[in-house]
């Protein structure tokens, strides 16, 4: 039997291979390969599907949430920043690399996001934002989260397409990182990222430095440096087949809704299952469809033997990486992202999952725990 995998890139690719033959080649017959008219076009694009004033192109989620800590520190100088210790490394490892404090908040342990109590009480009078982690697709409780004198930068790496009270993803907070990364609901052929804000000087102060610090006058060089930047401009191949899939974006969040709405009832009332819990207030993206699940590793490995993918996002929570390890957290801070971390497990749920296997996914973890 064909395995079921956890993200199905050549499904996604031939669906559209033509429009991304064509567009690479595009790119290629203009010569402008980095920034340029067709990062211009998907920058545009960008904007208009997420309702955000201005989109911006870097090339990564990771220098997404970098520049944009980047620009809070600019204007309001290093500090600290509230994140959540349970999401990808590269959270945290921004908060960092934009020199300021690292804190982190436990989550919530229904949405899996940080957790607004929790959050207050970590913020102090030298927190210069709050980051949330709009995780799995689902958007973290923006409203609750905003604190006085805080900027409200949204790590959106996981969460293009998702909405929260009528607002989409990347336009809840002052700034928010995508991440284009391959296997993303919107995924380049590479690294690619974008910030979005919805303030002009901001984004202004973004596309200075992605580009070392430049001023550029009109989109042209003038190697006028105002600032110490760094060099995180986004190629144009990757702008041209992000445009296509983009275009496809809206049709494949549809199937990956729907494939969750037959995971929710096919596991609803199995002992041992909890299916993730709709947001009240918006759309989950389902970028990743997440069960919090009894006997987590057999599960896993039942379903490896029927020939399901699965992952676990993420085991370790960042509180407890070595990595971190000079900054003396301790097990046992954050309970909710370690109990999390024990208990996660993510099925396929992507767009180009046929009806039977879903089936075969939703039968297999049925006749693990009931038989
Ligand atoms: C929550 C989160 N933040 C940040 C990133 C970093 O994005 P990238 O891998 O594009 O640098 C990712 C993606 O991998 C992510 O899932």
């Amino acid at each position: 039997m064909n395995p079921v995998q956890l993200v199905d890139l050549k499904a996604q690719h031939s669906e559209i291979r033509r429009e991304i033959d064509a567009a690479i080649r595009e790119v290629f017959d203009s010569g402008a390969f980095v920034l340029g008219p067709h990062v211009e076009r998907f920058e545009k694009d960008l904007a208009a599907a997420t309702g955000a004033k201005h989109a911006i192109g870097v090339n990564s989620g990771t220098d997404a949430l970098l520049i944009a800590l980047e620009v809070v520190r600019h204007r309001a100088g290093a500090g600290e920043v509230v994140t959540s210790p349970f999401t990808f490394f590269a959270t945290a490892e921004a908060v960092l690399l934009a020199g300021h404090e690292l804190r982190f908040a436990d989550i919530d342990p229904e949405s899996f996001n940080l957790s607004p109590a929790a959050t207050r009480a970590a913020a102090g009078r030298r927190t210069v934002a709050v980051m949330p982690v709009h995780l799995y697709g689902r958007c973290a409780d923006v409203d609750a989260l905003r604190l006085p004198g805080a900027a409200l930068v949204e790590d959106a790496a996981q969460a293009i397409g998702a909405t929260y009270r009528g607002r989409q993803a990347g336009t809840l907070g002052d700034l928010a990182g995508f991440s284009f990364y391959v296997t993303k609901n919107l995924g380049a052929v590479g690294d690619a990222g974008a910030v979005t804000t919805g303030d002009a000087d901001a984004a202004a102060l973004v596309r200075s430095l992605r580009a070392h610090g430049e001023v550029r006058s009109e989109g042209s060089r003038t190697y006028h440096y105002e600032r110490i930047g760094r060099n995180s401009r986004l190629d144009a191949i990757q702008a041209a087949v992000l445009r296509v899939k983009l275009g496809r974006l809206d049709a494949w969040q549809a199937r990956r809704a729907e494939h969750a709405a037959f995971y929710d009832e096919a596991f609803a009332g199995i002992d041992g299952v909890v299916p993730p819990s709709p947001p009240p207030d918006g759309r989950h993206a389902y970028h990743q469809y997440v069960i919090r699940c009894a006997r987590r590793e057999d599960l896993k490995a039942h379903l490896a033997r029927e020939g399901i993918q699965t992952n676990v996002f993420y085991p370790q929570p960042l509180h407890l990486q070595p990595a971190l390890g000079a900054f003396g957290f301790r097990e046992g801070q954050f309970p909710e992202a370690e109990k999390a971390s024990a208990e996660v497990l993510a099925l396929p749920v992507h767009a180009h999952l046929s009806a039977g296997d879903r089936e075969r996914v939703a039968t297999a973890v049925r006749s693990f725990y009931v038989g």
